[in-house]
């Protein structure tokens, strides 16, 4: 094990990371339209609604809880939060822009100006604090009027619409941001299109078919961006972003060795390779063969590709998991929107996502050897219920343990040789769970009284972790303790 305590470069990018859906609240002020996220109702059965057949991507507030709604109020509370941000010494805070505040149904030809503006104030914000803005450009919140007149990514009228508001956003802010991610988590279709596609069974979610065909449509968009990007300024880095999770086998089986394999190639790799490298990759043909898929490609696509592929590989690492095709007993688990087996090597979060801190060691490993681009982890975290006593001080050393794992194991995958350039925890402050839509399920660093029916004084308090990172970020990344 390497022990090195100077292996952050200076000028490492270490921050927070949210998603506009989850915190701003303000769902139907400032001229925004309704988002995908905007019909999705909180609570464990969130998956389980929207993958029945009668999902019908409508709001059914006699029925349901939409905790997104609300959110944190972040809209209306932006500069506190960012204030709390800069307390703790952040470089950079991961935001996304809400499509659907920029072009409130997605297809219009002018922009919402007051959508524009709000963005403007955050970024300023940031900038005013010495906090570097780093942008998703589509984060699990594309305008709900794509899906219910356009059925979502499977149209490929949708890379217009996206190239058109990538534009939009890219020509006001360039001057004010140079990292950007095109679409948060693009791999979460093979598991869940509702969140980043618009697909739900009842447009196409089930079907390989429109999942492959609308990812071939976010890969164009994406490139489309980056080129659009570029053109502004040469100096802008703009990349993907994937779930990565490190998979292994459960034992030396080879048919373990070769599910595993297969695994990995789909899920962790396909998307960065046609996005990092700007070409399919050479297993393609025969994925798509397996699933029945024919691509529809059109001419001019695939040069696009390669000539604007990303300049960096944002991803989310929060568990690993393992793969057991020749399991008698079922002894599966959940985990970010993928699942496997359980590891008897690891233990699991209360939502029994399992924890591996040496599992993002090799992911960077991995990661670097295949892709030779700067690596930066955009998200990573421990989702818990916290107890505040009664001066709402959370006392989260459950969270710090989490933490100091995985920033241990970046040091050493630097050690070993990995560029990489920035950390940004997920949900720095408490905001609303993505799979789940509970309050319940916290992160954060600053502790947000509120609950999953809305209630409480929505103050914020900094967390025993809060103390924390900001000496791991004053020492960067010397003191862990
Ligand atoms: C990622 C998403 O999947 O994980 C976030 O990009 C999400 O939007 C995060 O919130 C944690 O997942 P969850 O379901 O615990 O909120």
């Amino acid at each position: 094990m390497t022990n090195n305590k100077q292996a952050f470069p200076e000028g490492f990018l270490w921050g927070g990371a949210t998603a506009a859906n989850q915190l701003e609240g303000a769902y139907s002020e400032g001229g925004k339209g309704l988002s995908v996220a905007d019909v999705m109702p909180g609570g464990k059965k969130r998956f389980e609604i929207l993958s029945s057949p009668s999902f019908d991507w409508q709001i059914h507030a006699d029925k349901y809880n939409y905790p997104n709604h609300h959110g944190i109020d972040h809209y209306h509370r932006f500069k506190e939060d960012i204030a709390l941000f800069a307390k703790m010494g952040f470089k950079c805070y991961r935001l996304s822009i809400a499509w659907a505040r920029i072009f409130p149904k997605g297809d219009e030809k002018e922009p919402n100006e007051a959508g524009l503006s709000f963005y403007e104030a955050v970024l300023d914000e940031c900038i005013k604090h010495g906090i570097e803005p780093v942008v998703t450009i589509s984060h699990y919140e594309m305008p709900l009027h794509l899906v219910t007149e356009y059925g979502g990514w499977k149209n490929r009228q949708l890379i217009d619409f996206y190239e058109h508001y990538a534009k939009t956003i890219l020509t006001r802010f360039h001057k004010k941001v140079k990292y950007w991610m095109t679409f948060n988590e693009i791999n979460s279709s093979f598991h869940f299109p509702a969140l980043s596609q618009g697909l739900a069974p009842t447009n196409g979610a089930n079907e390989p078919q429109h999942v492959f065909q609308a990812l071939h449509h976010q890969f164009v968009a994406s490139s489309k961006a980056v080129k659009i990007a570029h053109t502004l300024d040469p100096e802008l880095q703009v990349g993907c972003m994937i779930i990565y999770a490190t998979t292994y086998a459960y034992d030396a089986n080879p048919i373990n060795q070769l599910a595993t394999l297969k695994q990995n190639q789909q899920f962790n790799f396909y998307c960065a390779d046609v996005q990092a490298q700007g070409e399919y990759p050479s297993f393609a043909k025969q994925l798509w063969a397996e699933k029945g898929v024919k691509l529809a490609i059109e001419p001019g696509d695939l040069e696009l590709l390669k000539e604007h592929p990303v300049d960096y590989i944002g991803f989310s690492y929060y568990m690993s998991a393992v793969i057991n095709e020749t399991a008698t007993e079922d002894d599966s688990v959940t985990g970010n929107l993928l699942g496997g087996v359980r590891n008897p090597f690891l233990k699991a979060s209360e939502w029994g996502w399992q924890i591996d801190p040496v599992g993002l060691r090799i992911a960077l490993n991995e990661l670097y050897d295949h892709y030779k681009k700067p690596l930066f982890i955009v998200e990573n975290g421990l989702g818990a219920i916290d107890q505040v006593d009664g001066n709402f001080y959370v006392e989260d050393d459950y969270r710090i343990d989490y933490l100091r794992g995985h920033v241990e194991a970046m040091r050493n995958a630097i050690s070993d040789g990995v560029d990489l350039i920035g950390y940004t925890p997920w949900g720095c402050i408490d905001l609303v769970s993505a799979s789940t839509g509970e309050m319940a399920k916290r992160y954060g660093f600053i502790y947000v009284d509120l609950d999953d029916d809305g209630q409480g004084s929505g103050n914020r308090y900094a967390k025993k972790s809060f103390y924390w990172y900001q000496k791991v970020i004053q020492t960067n990344g010397a003191d862990l303790t």
